[in-house]
């Protein structure tokens, strides 16, 4: 599966949702994440994200380990997105920004 790493929290390009062949991305207040079990590895999305935030499972930084339990949890309660969005106003600010986890709002 492919996996949303922390990058994508504050900056939510949503140019990720436009690619996917079974719409498995579900959205939150300032990040989204992948149904593990509906992803089908197709890898279209991963060059679409303006941050570099998502990963194949494989290849998802060891200190970011935590976010395959979390785009699990998350997309069982999020809704749905298929249709990209205008990023938030301070997106850039917080590209590439570190401790961005401890931002994620549920
Ligand atoms: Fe969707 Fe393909 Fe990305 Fe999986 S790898 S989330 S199926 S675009
Ligand atoms: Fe997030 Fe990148 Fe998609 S910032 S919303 S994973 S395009």
């Amino acid at each position: 599966t492919f996996v949303v790493g922390e990058d994508c929290i504050n900056c939510k390009h949503t140019d990720c949702v436009e690619v996917c062949p079974v719409d498995c991305f579900y959205e939150g207040p300032n990040f989204l994440v992948i149904h593990p079990d509906e992803c089908i590895d197709c890898a279209l999305c991963e060059p679409e994200c303006p941050v570099d935030a998502i990963f194949s499972e494989d290849e998802l930084p060891a200190d970011q380990q935590v976010f395959l339990e979390l785009n699990a949890e998350l997309a069982e309660v999020w809704p749905c997105i298929t249709e990209m969005k205008p990023a938030p106003a301070d997106a850039e600010e917080w590209a590439g920004k570190p401790g961005k986890l401890a931002l994620l709002e549920r």
